[in-house]
């Protein structure tokens, strides 16, 4: 399997009452990274994980934990997931308005930097940032479910970026995230995304979460 894509499972829509080995499924399965879903009832209407949730995935897994912030002020929540084990802290650019600031910080904990943006905001609101990204979270629906339907306007926006990136910044790697099936992924992969997050493809697979992965890894280059 080409090294430069893989599949970042969103615990999103795992068993809750099975989290650890729902995790451990994943990881034999080949999943590349962990996706967790922070929400704050604010910036997104659902209300989902904090740090001790994060803390309990490191105890369980070696993936890197890829911790995806839909809050606002996610600036005074950064030192509690960086200690509690996220590998990379993905902040979203409509919740940042001192982004250099925040990805500063980011780095200065340890992690890498994720730029996200919602499917209504424009590539060239993340275009000043882009050279200290490690990576940009294009936002394929609009944040606070899994389960929605991915939209395709989206496509354009990531050969945009990826466009640009590949001038300023060409070793940042682009996320994809929502609505995400082994259907809509190769539009994402042609258009240059690298990372695919999935959750109901995944966790509710009916043929279990092994199948889940197996069928997105299928349309990954070799
Ligand atoms: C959406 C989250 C996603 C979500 C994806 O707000 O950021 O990570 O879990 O779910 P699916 O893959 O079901 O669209
Ligand atoms: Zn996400």
């Amino acid at each position: 399997m080409n090294s430069n894509y893989l599949i970042a499972p969103s615990i999103l829509s795992a068993d809750f009452t099975e989290l650890g080995s729902q995790i451990t499924q994943a990881e034999k399965a080949g999943a590349g990274w962990i996706h967790i879903d922070v929400m704050d009832g604010h910036f997104v209407p659902n209300l989902t994980m904090g740090p001790f949730i994060v803390e309990a995935c490191a105890r369980i897994t070696e993936l890197p934990l890829d911790v995806h912030l839909m809050v606002e002020k996610p600036e005074t929540l950064l030192n509690a997931f960086a200690l509690a084990g996220a590998s990379s802290l993905t902040v979203h650019i409509e919740t940042c308005p001192h982004i250099h600031r925040t990805i500063q910080t980011i780095h200065q904990l340890g992690c890498k930097a994720g730029i996200a943006l919602n499917p209504g905001t424009p590539a060239s609101a993340i275009t000043p940032i882009l050279h200290l990204a490690d990576m940009v979270l294009v936002m394929s629906v609009n944040p606070g479910y899994s389960g929605q339907k991915f939209i395709p306007e989206v496509v354009s926006k990531i050969a945009q970026i990826r466009k640009t990136l590949d001038d300023i910044n060409p070793q940042t790697i682009i996320e994809v995230d929502g609505g995400i099936t082994p259907q809509t992924l190769p539009l994402t992969l042609k258009a240059g995304a690298q990372a695919f997050v999935a959750a109901s493809a995944i966790f509710k697979h009916p043929q279990g979460i092994e199948t889940g992965i197996k069928t997105l890894r299928e349309q990954l280059p070799k």
